[in-house]
């Protein structure tokens, strides 16, 4: 899969996707993750990538051509099953989503700034807007960077079964439960004993119950 993340701000992006799982999956040769700079696909002498929006009113807008030039320059080599606008008035990302993205084929996301981004934009080119929850971050890319992990620790290859995803909270519809390492006793405080008794289907048993109890308190909603 290849995944072009589209952005006014690269050098937020150089972190996240180079280090642990996300660099492993693109060494593994999983994923391809680019980060394309929207500057370089603005035309002029200033190379703006913004304007003062139309009815007046505080705050820049994102222009429609640097976008459009920098998709159609993408679309020329790749084929692209979505193209995600990362915003806070999208669709709330859930692990349901997560799943399904992580089947698709190529992707690309837009990263917005300022005021927002040219409706037409969102109207023609988007097929999918994505918020990573309910409180408004600086820009797109952190939310991008959220997203991509989200969907790449998920295909096939990328996890071992020491990290599996399938035992991830939300994956099963629940919390996950209560993890212990040694040393079993640290200043009073012990490890259940259930876990330390070696018996694997009472220790599942624990297992499920802790997870559906830690459900309840904490997300009755999910259930
Ligand atoms: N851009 C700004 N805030 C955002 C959010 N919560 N989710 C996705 N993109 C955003």
């Amino acid at each position: 899969m290849i995944i072009d993340i589209i952005t006014v701000v690269p050098g937020i992006l150089e972190g996240p996707f180079s280090h642990s799982i996300l660099q492993r999956a693109q060494n593994k040769g999983i994923v391809q993750i680019r980060v394309h700079n929207l500057r370089e696909y603005a035309s002029g002498k200033h190379k703006n990538v913004d304007d003062y929006q139309y009815g007046g009113g505080s705050g820049m807008v994102m222009m429609i051509e640097p976008f459009v030039n920098c998709i159609e320059h993408l679309q020329k080599e790749n084929t692209y099953e979505e193209i995600i606008f990362l915003s806070p008035d999208g669709e709330t990302l859930s692990q349901n989503m997560a799943n399904e993205l992580s089947l698709k084929g190529n992707m690309i996301m837009l990263c917005g700034h300022y005021k927002g981004i040219d409706q037409r934009i969102r109207d023609h080119y988007i097929t999918k807007e994505i918020s990573i929850g309910d409180y408004v971050l600086s820009g797109g890319e952190l939310a991008a960077a959220v997203l991509v992990d989200s969907i790449v620790r998920l295909m096939p290859g990328v996890l071992n079964d020491e990290t599996s995803a399938l035992t991830d909270s939300f994956q099963d519809g629940l919390l996950s439960a209560p993890v212990y390492t040694r040393p079993a006793e640290f200043r009073g405080l012990k490890v259940p004993d259930i876990l330390i008794g070696g018996n694997t289907p009472e220790v599942e048993k624990w297992r499920f119950e802790q997870a559906l109890l830690r459900t309840k308190e904490r997300r009755p909603d999910l259930l």
